[in-house]
């Protein structure tokens, strides 16, 4: 059994899906002149009503790799005129949101879970829940960048290549490292 997608495409809309795994629902929701390349889309759980995946108009997402899983249904929203060269996004168990203008490179890591538990030896809680990811209007996100679960990043941010993202991000800054850290603040950035 492969997974059940209902595809609502806008005019204009250009989906392609290389790979399609996993066994549940999600609705693929793609805005006017939206182009998205799926290399790899996992769908696995989402109930009667599916996970939703959203993008907004004019974005050209190439070689996303995607997954969203869980048994209560999750969203990916993106917003308008979004830009990637490459990445993987992961939705476990947790909702990833990216506003307008966002600006991503390649190679780069989004996560709302850490896939395997870390548990408090004594009293076996789970130490390292699955947390949402937001990312704010006009961010710039260079290459190999991981973005790790719970993690804000506020709007104009630029975040430096190969930073690992394990706090929230203010407004307006240059944020890089590992783990990464502000570097500059009161900035904005341009294409
Ligand atoms: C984020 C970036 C744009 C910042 O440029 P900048 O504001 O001119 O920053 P600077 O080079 O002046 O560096 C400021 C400080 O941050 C540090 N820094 C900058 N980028 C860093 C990084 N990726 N990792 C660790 N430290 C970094 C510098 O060492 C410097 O530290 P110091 O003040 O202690 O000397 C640049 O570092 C970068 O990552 N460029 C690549 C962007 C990319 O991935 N492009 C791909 C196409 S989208």
């Amino acid at each position: 059994m492969t997974a059940d997608l209902i595809h609502r495409y806008a005019e204009g809309a250009k989906v392609e899906i290389k790979t399609l795994h996993g066994e549940g629902r999600a609705t693929l929701s793609v805005a006017e002149k939206a182009q998205v390349t799926f290399r790899r889309l996992s769908v696995i759980g989402g109930g009667d009503d599916g996970h939703h995946f959203e993008i907004g108009e004019g974005a050209l997402a190439r070689g996303m790799a995607m997954a969203m899983r869980g048994k209560i249904p999750r969203s990916i929203r993106i917003g308008d005129n979004f830009s990637c060269g490459s990445m993987i996004i992961n939705a476990y168990d947790a909702d990833i949101e990216i506003g307008d203008d966002v600006l991503i490179s390649s190679n780069v890591s989004i996560r709302t879970h850490d896939m395997h538990m870390i548990l408090d030896a004594e009293t076996g809680a789970v130490l390292n829940p699955a947390k949402p990811v937001i990312i704010e209007d006009h961010v710039w996100i260079g290459e190999s960048v991981k973005i790790m679960p719970g993690v804000r990043i506020g709007r104009d941010s630029v975040i430096g290549i190969g930073t690992v993202v394990t706090r929230d991000v203010p407004p307006g800054c240059v944020f890089a490292g590992v783990p990464g850290k502000v570097r500059r603040e009161g900035v904005t950035w341009r294409k």
